[in-house]
Formats: C-alpha cells, sequence, structure tokens
C-alpha cells in the first residue's frame, strides 16, 4: 500500500527518499509567487512540495501556515521548508522564483545583474540535486534568466523554460473578455516573442468561440482601435500591476506555471506560449523565446511555427533584438565575472 507522508514542515530538513507514487515539486524562491505556488500546487494535490529559499525561516513558516491549512482544505502533501540544497534532491519540477522583484519605475531589465547573480548561485543546487527535473523559471528578466540558468545548470534545453505567455496569453484574454461582454473560457489568445514591452500579441490567431478576432471586429463586437488598445495594455500588463501593488504580480504569474507544471506532470501535450529554446525555428537560433510550445512529459516536444505577415516578422524580430541585446549585457557581466 502506499504510503502516505504526513505533512511536516521541520525545522531542519532531512533529504527523504523519494515516493515513487507522489511527484515531488520544488519551489526556488518561497517569496510571493514561491508561497502561492505552494498553496496552489498542494490544493490541486500536485504532490509533495519543498520550499527553497536563502531566508530559510521565510520558507519554514510558509510551508508550516500552508500544511496548516491542509485539514481545511483536504488536500494531502508534505511539506518542507529551509536553505539546504539537499531538500531539492530527486524533485520532478523545479519552479525557480529566486530573485528581486520589480519596483515601479523598474523595467523587468532593470534586474538582469542581480539577479543573473542570483540565478548563478542557484543553478549550481539544481545540477547537483534536479538535473533531471522539469525547470521552470520565472524570475526576470524571463528570455534571458531561462537561458542563463540552462547555460549554468547544464540542462537540457527541451527540459527548461520559461513561464511569461501564459501569464501573457491570460492579460489579453482578461481584457478581451471583458471588452466584449464574454466569458474569459471563450477567448483564446495567442502571444509572441519576449517577456517585455516588445513583445506581441497576435489578434489574428486569437479567437473568440473559435471566431477569429478580425471577424469579431467585423460584426461590431469590438473596434480595432479597441484591439489595438488591449494589445497594448497586454504589453504592459506587469507594469500596470507593479504600479499598483509596488512590486510583481504574483497571483497570476502563479497560476500559468502551475498550468505548465501540469502539462508536463500529467504528459498533458497543452500548446502553451512559453520561454523556449529555439533552434532554427522562426528564423531565431539558440535563443529562448517566447513561443508556441508543446509541452508532454518529455518537456517540450514541439515548438509549434506559426506564419506571420511581414508586419508581424518586424515586430517579432525587433522582440528578438530585444532579448539579444540583454543577452549580450549578460554576456558582459559574465566576462567581468559581476554574476
Ligand atoms: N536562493 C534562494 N532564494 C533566494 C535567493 C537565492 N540565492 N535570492 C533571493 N531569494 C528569494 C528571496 O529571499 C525571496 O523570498 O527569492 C524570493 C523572491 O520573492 P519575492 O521578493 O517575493 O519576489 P516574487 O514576487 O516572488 O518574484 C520573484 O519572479 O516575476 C518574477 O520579477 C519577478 O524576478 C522576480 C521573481
Amino acid at each position: 500500500m502506499e504510503q502516505i507522508a504526513k505533512s511536516n514542515p521541520r525545522s531542519k530538513p532531512k533529504s527523504k527518499p523519494v515516493s515513487k507514487h507522489r511527484h515531488k515539486i520544488a519551489l526556488v524562491g518561497g517569496g510571493n509567487i514561491g508561497g502561492l505556488l505552494a498553496q496552489i500546487a498542494c490544493q490541486k494535490n500536485m504532490g509533495d512540495i519543498v520550499i527553497f529559499d536563502i531566508n530559510a525561516k521565510l520558507a519554514q513558516g510558509k510551508a508550516l501556515d500552508i500544511a496548516c491549512s491542509e485539514p481545511v482544505e483536504n488536500f494531502n502533501a508534505d511539506l518542507q521548508g529551509g536553505s539546504e540544497p539537499s531538500m531539492l534532491n530527486g524533485a520532478d519540477v523545479v519552479i525557480v522564483t529566486a530573485g528581486l522583484p520589480r519596483k515601479p519605475g523598474m523595467s523587468r531589465d532593470d534586474l538582469v545583474e542581480s539577479n543573473a547573480k542570483i540565478v548563478s548561485s542557484i543553478a549550481k543546487h539544481i545540477a547537483e540535486q534536479a538535473p533531471q527535473a522539469f525547470v521552470i523559471c520565472i524570475t526576470n528578466p524571463l528570455d534571458v534568466m531561462v537561458g542563463h540558468l540552462q547555460r549554468q545548470a547544464n540542462l537540457e534545453p527541451q527540459k527548461i523554460v520559461g513561464m511569461a505567455g501564459v501569464l501573457d496569453s491570460a492579460r489579453f484574454r482578461r481584457f478581451l473578455a471583458d471588452e466584449i461582454g464574454v466569458s474569459t473560457k471563450d477567448v483564446s489568445a495567442f502571444v509572441l516573442g519576449g517577456h517585455g514591452d516588445t513583445m506581441l500579441p497576435l489578434a489574428r490567431y486569437s479567437s473568440v468561440a473559435g471566431i477569429p478576432l478580425p471577424e469579431i471586429v467585423r460584426m461590431g463586437w469590438i473596434s480595432q482601435k479597441k484591439i489595438d488598445e488591449i494589445v497594448e495594455r497586454t504589453r504592459k500588463g506587469g507594469a500596470e500591476v507593479v504600479n499598483l501593488m509596488g512590486t510583481s504580480a504574483y497571483f497570476a504569474p502563479a497560476s500559468a506555471a502551475i498550468a505548465m507544471a501540469q502539462a508536463y506532470l500529467k504528459d498533458q501535450k497543452r500548446i502553451l506560449p512559453c520561454a523556449a529554446y529555439c533552434q532554427g525555428q522562426y528564423g531565431v537560433d539558440k535563443l529562448y523565446l517566447g513561443v508556441p510550445a508543446l509541452i508532454g512529459a518529455s518537456g517540450v516536444e514541439k515548438i509549434v511555427e506559426i506564419n506571420l505577415t511581414d508586419e508581424e516578422k518586424i515586430l517579432f524580430h525587433k522582440s528578438v533584438e530585444a532579448v539579444k541585446n540583454l543577452n549580450e549585457i549578460l554576456e558582459k557581466l559574465i566576462s567581468q565575472n559581476k554574476v
């Protein structure tokens, strides 16, 4: 019979044998997003959870607090928090949020030096403790940090992705649904490119109940001008939240990463927009960038290439250039031993 582990947030967590019957999800960073990831993963009964943070008490406290909601919420999970790298041992999924969030007035790119240092430090732990895991990076600036983590930890490129597109397309869906006056469930939206102001929400590949958005405009449900405004709002959706809360968004980012983890753990073959390693797709080589990716038990099993108009190609390449430029800044920092 399967042995059911009891929730046990220890003050000094020990490395435990990994149960063959339960998934282990390691959260690297137990701040705003990390804490929510732990709570959602528990409530969805996704497996046992470890919260790893340099602030051991914060991680322990969150593990204990969430564990105490188990009797009320009726989930079943073993939760541990701490700052021992061995806690990551044998994790099936590792979700990385360690790093500084934005403050009002900052762009994601302003975080490159501080967060690259943090990512370098945790890459070692992932390489040593969970090299087979499916890794989802959330730390910003996203497209550059996911590539940095992949190289530093020497992970297979198809086993590590960045979470951004699911969040960006969710924002696009939310804003479109509100404007058109329909349920978000019936809106599907498509976003390409880097997780920044150059991202490309594509109205042409977005739809309401299967009806393409340009047709919805023709039917008079929404104007093209309104769609253009929503595209702009989606691009700046993160900054809108930062300006309201004084820190980066965390509810929707956590939900988005959980959907990606489930796609992998349950071999769902979902097509989710995420920062995936391009090897020639969309004319982009050896670079992490936001593209639609088929996610299943092998990680990124396929990158889906769609046709772009000449105008869309120009905007997409602007986004590629923005990511490449930031990568060059990172390379320079590495060569100066600053990260
Ligand atoms: N190892 C482990 N944890 C670390 C390390 C490290 N080297 N450095 C920082 N941390 C932890 C912090 O102690 C903090 O608890 O990372 C956590 C980050 O949490 P928050 O500051 O609350 O940030 P959060 O809102 O969760 O965002 C994290 O995701 O969306 C991005 O831009 C956002 O880069 C940011 C990241």
